[in-house]
């Protein structure tokens, strides 16, 4: 049986950009929320959605179809009837269990339901449903009209036609849908980890300033932003948050262990853009020169290369390409994901110039395991290599 119709719980940031998705997809989607205010404003918002994507990322008449398809309900009880109900309320676990819980008592056992968390497990928050089997994830990324990516989540109990049928909405959307395990972050926010990690614990460690590290990897790595500067636009605080939730899930290992420089200035109200001021100051405009144009060809390890850019661009990138390298061994060591979806998450989900299973072929797993294992010795266990790089290090 095929979707035919959407239904959205919560008309906050992410409700209306993924309804405004699902009426550009062709789906009549009614969106629910229970603060009178935001669900007033919620079609207006969804077709401003719309309207910005029009004649660049789909038709003026697209946009048109799709603002007559929205309609808004004030209780679960109007969601009764839908086929697919995406779930964007706020992150917390006890609430989202009620609220599947509500969900599954109000409509049919045939309506799939899945939940937008990006750091909570799909199968904890299907507990208190009586069929966790139609439970699936729904991960689509900020602001989900612009960005592509949606991580499709298995849950031990999906059964796979939820799978298909989610998986086929998200195609119907225009988005890109990648297959995930119900895993801590899924894949996409996981294989960052070492992206913000690894550049905090240069910082820390003094190899380098922040504004450096930032313009190594836009030189030589090919990233759009540096660490820094993404971490200021994203909010410390919702940053280390995301660390934090990463640590307890992973079961505390050393390799995600949040950054105490961070954590510090958090508490200094040092927040990144928002505050005024993180890694940088944007209290008087531009917080960073343009980059010289030095004519190299990112994403680069070679030595040459990256000694035009900075003394330390040398330890910098091989440093960080050893840590990807080591996550995505885990990650795949653990299923999380196909390496061809890894890949297309970082790029999609990220903007990476090269996905994660390049970016380990680009190091080589032999460099890879050699540097870690000197990081290991000099710096302790943030560095312990995953099992499957270990016949690299050659012992
Ligand atoms: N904002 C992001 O960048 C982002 C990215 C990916 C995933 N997510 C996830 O999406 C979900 C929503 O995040 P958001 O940023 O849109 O939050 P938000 O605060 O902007 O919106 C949440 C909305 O849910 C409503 N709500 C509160 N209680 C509710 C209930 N019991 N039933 C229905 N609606 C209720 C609120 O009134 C609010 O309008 C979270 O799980 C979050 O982790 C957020």
């Amino acid at each position: 049986m095929g979707v035919k119709s959407v239904g959205v719980v919560g008309a906050g940031t992410m409700g209306c950009g993924i309804a405004a998705m699902a009426c550009l997809g062709g789906y009549p989607t009614r969106i629910q929320d229970p603060d009178a205010d935001v669900l007033g404003r919620a079609q207006e918002t969804a077709a401003a959605a719309l309207a910005k994507g029009a004649g660049r990322a789909w038709s003026e008449e697209d946009a048109e179809r799709g603002r007559g398809l929205l309609s808004t309900v004030a209780g679960i009880d109007g969601l009764a009837g839908c086929d697919l109900i995406i779930e964007a309320a706020p992150e917390r676990l006890d609430l989202k269990q009620a609220l599947f819980a509500d969900l599954a008592a109000a409509c049919g056992a045939e309506t799939i339901l899945a939940s937008n968390t990006s750091s909570l497990r799909v199968a904890d928050i299907a507990a208190r449903t009586p069929e966790p089997e139609r439970v699936v994830g729904m991960h689509f990324f900020n602001p989900p009209t612009r960005m592509q990516l949606v991580e499709v989540v298995a849950t031990d109990a999906s059964t796979p036609a939820a799978l298909e049928a989610a998986t086929e909405v998200v195609e119907r959307m225009r988005r890109t849908p990648i297959r995930a395990k119900d895993s801590p972050g899924f894949i996409a926010n996981r294989l960052a980890r070492p992206f913000f990690l690894e550049s905090l614990r240069m910082l820390a460690g003094g190899v380098a300033d922040a504004t450096t590290i930032d313009r190594v990897y836009r030189l030589g790595g090919g990233f759009r932003m540096g660490p820094f500067e993404l971490i200021d636009l994203i909010g410390l605080d919702v940053n280390l948050s995301v660390a934090r939730s990463f640590y307890e899930q992973g079961g505390r290992p050393e390799r995600w262990r949040p950054s105490a420089i961070q954590a510090e200035m958090v508490e200094a109200g040092r927040l990144g853009r928002k505050s005024g001021e993180g890694f940088y100051d944007y209290r008087e405009g531009r917080h960073r020169p343009d980059d010289p144009d030095l004519d190299i060809e990112a994403p680069s390890v070679d030595p040459g290369q990256l000694a035009r850019i900075d003394p330390a661009a040398g330890e910098i990138l091989p440093r960080l390409f050893a840590q990807i390298a080591n996550e995505t061994a885990f990650a795949r060591e653990e299923e999380v994901g196909t390496p061809a979806d890894m890949d297309t998450a970082m790029r999609l989900g990220f903007n990476w110039p090269l996905g994660p299973v390049g970016i380990s072929e680009l190091i080589g797993a032999g460099r890879a395991a050699a540097l870690l294992k000197d990081l290991r010795q000099d710096h302790g266990e943030a560095y312990a290599p995953a099992a499957s790089l270990l016949p690299a290090t050659g012992g």
